[in-house]
């Protein structure tokens, strides 16, 4: 087996199941992403999705049998969990939950799984009332409590055609489990924190057809809920209208206008200790919604009066108490300046200014280039980065303030 230390070692686990066919697009997400993916199917497995599937997708050699002869002289069970930086299984059955719950060690994955000292991630799948059984929730619940990180299951249809809850959760979803669990290793835990996120843009209604909105792909924000999530937190996000799925393992509110977040955000504002507003909210809106099309023709377009809307962050800000309040601006010119106003007009612990500018055009984009101001008016500028290892970074900062 020959190391390749820039690319580190996943172990993708492949339980028998329906399942098991979509599972083949979390190993590609994941070679794509540069991670070394060593697949280990069990026997039932290979009933649903062939070997030569995930050898294909990953480039690596799929390991099914306990006794077939390895290519080296090592136990390999023991040399693939030493190597591994973090294993997923997807699809998880009750069967496999239940061994891993109890020590069971009968196969190649689970004895993998047994020597492992890595974050594991498991995305199960099956049938409504197996997932409700006590003794597979007992099973969930030790694993928990043993540190194992669940993506799912969700509610779907089922591969028995009812709707229920136990279907795999998208494999995207999973896949940014799998993605904000590695970049969590190794920095601080936020368990026990509440946090409170808000992301996307807000949409005021001018007429059936017309809005006013800023743009915002909700992707920072969303990244943040993932990121903290995974590091332990409990994450309420409140999202405006965006395309992105809800992440795994975050209670999420979706509202269209600035009023409707206010009023979510002030609902879980009570019980947080820091809130971070990655919303583009709408400064204005209509002052009076039309129910009927405005035509432009007519002077109301033209002529359209817009009122204030609440800022939220401000407002929120007045009643911080002992939470931490954090900012996001997007500036043009200035940025930093800019950012240093909002940031003591707010009563802000911390600002994240994204310049926008040819360099940087971070609507919609996987990456951004941002500055962090913190204390009195310390400015942080970080290269540029994808919006999950920023998010890390950001939360790296809100865990020394809080501490
Ligand atoms: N914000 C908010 N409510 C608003 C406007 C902004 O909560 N009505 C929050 C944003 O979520 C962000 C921060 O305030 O965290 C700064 O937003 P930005 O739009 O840059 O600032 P504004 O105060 O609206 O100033 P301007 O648009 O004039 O730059």
């Amino acid at each position: 087996m020959t190391e390749d230390l820039s690319k580190p070692t996943i172990i993708m686990g492949v339980t028998g199941g329906i399942a098991a066919a979509k599972s083949t697009l979390l190993a590609s997400r994941l070679n794509k992403a540069g991670f070394d993916v060593r697949v280990i199917m069990t026997p039932n497995a290979t009933k649903f999705v062939s070997e030569l599937t995930f050898r294909s997708l990953t480039g690596n050699k799929v390991v099914t049998d306990m006794f077939e002869e390895p290519e080296e002289w090592d136990i390999r069970h023991v040399s693939l969990a030493k190597k591994a930086r973090l294993a997923v299984i997807c699809p998880a059955t009750a069967n496999f939950i239940g061994k891993a719950a109890n020590g069971i060690a009968d196969d190649m994955l689970t004895t993998t799984i047994m020597a492992l000292g890595c974050p594991v991630v498991v995305a199960p799948a099956m049938n409504d009332a197996m997932w409700a059984n006590d003794a597979v929730q007992a099973n969930v619940l030790k694993l928990k409590g043993l540190g194992y990180v669940f993506a799912g299951p969700v509610t779907g249809r089922l591969a028995c055609g009812t709707e229920g809850l136990g279907r795999m959760a998208e494999p995207d979803a999973i896949f940014d489990v799998v993605m904000h669990s590695y970049l969590a290793i190794g920095r601080s835990s936020l368990k026990g924190v509440k946090l409170l996120v808000s992301a996307g843009p807000t949409v005021e209604p001018i007429d059936p057809v017309r809005y006013i909105a800023n743009r915002s792909s909700g992707k920072m924000g969303y990244a943040l809920a993932s990121a903290a999530a995974a590091r332990g937190a409990e994450v309420t996000l409140v999202s405006g209208p965006t395309a992105l799925s809800d992440p795994l393992n975050v209670e999420v509110k979706r509202v269209d206008t600035a009023e409707q977040m206010l009023k979510a955000l002030e609902d879980g504002f009570e019980g947080c200790d820091a809130f971070v507003a990655t919303a583009a909210v709408a400064d204005y809106r209509a002052k009076e919604y039309s129910d009927r099309k405005i035509k432009k023709e007519k002077a109301g377009m033209k002529e359209l009066e817009l009122v204030e809307n609440p800022d939220i962050l401000a407002k929120l800000s007045s009643m911080k108490g002992g939470r931490l309040m954090v900012g996001f601006a997007a500036e043009t010119e200035d940025a930093i300046e800019s950012a240093l106003g909002k940031y003591s007009k707010k009563g802000l612990d911390m600002i994240v200014v994204n310049e926008v500018n040819e360099r940087n055009q971070p609507f919609g984009a996987e990456d951004n280039i941002v500055s962090i101001i913190t204390g009195k008016g310390e400015v942080e500028s970080l290269p540029r980065m994808s919006k999950s290892e920023l998010s890390h970074m950001i939360l790296d900062r809100i865990s020394e303030l809080m501490a």
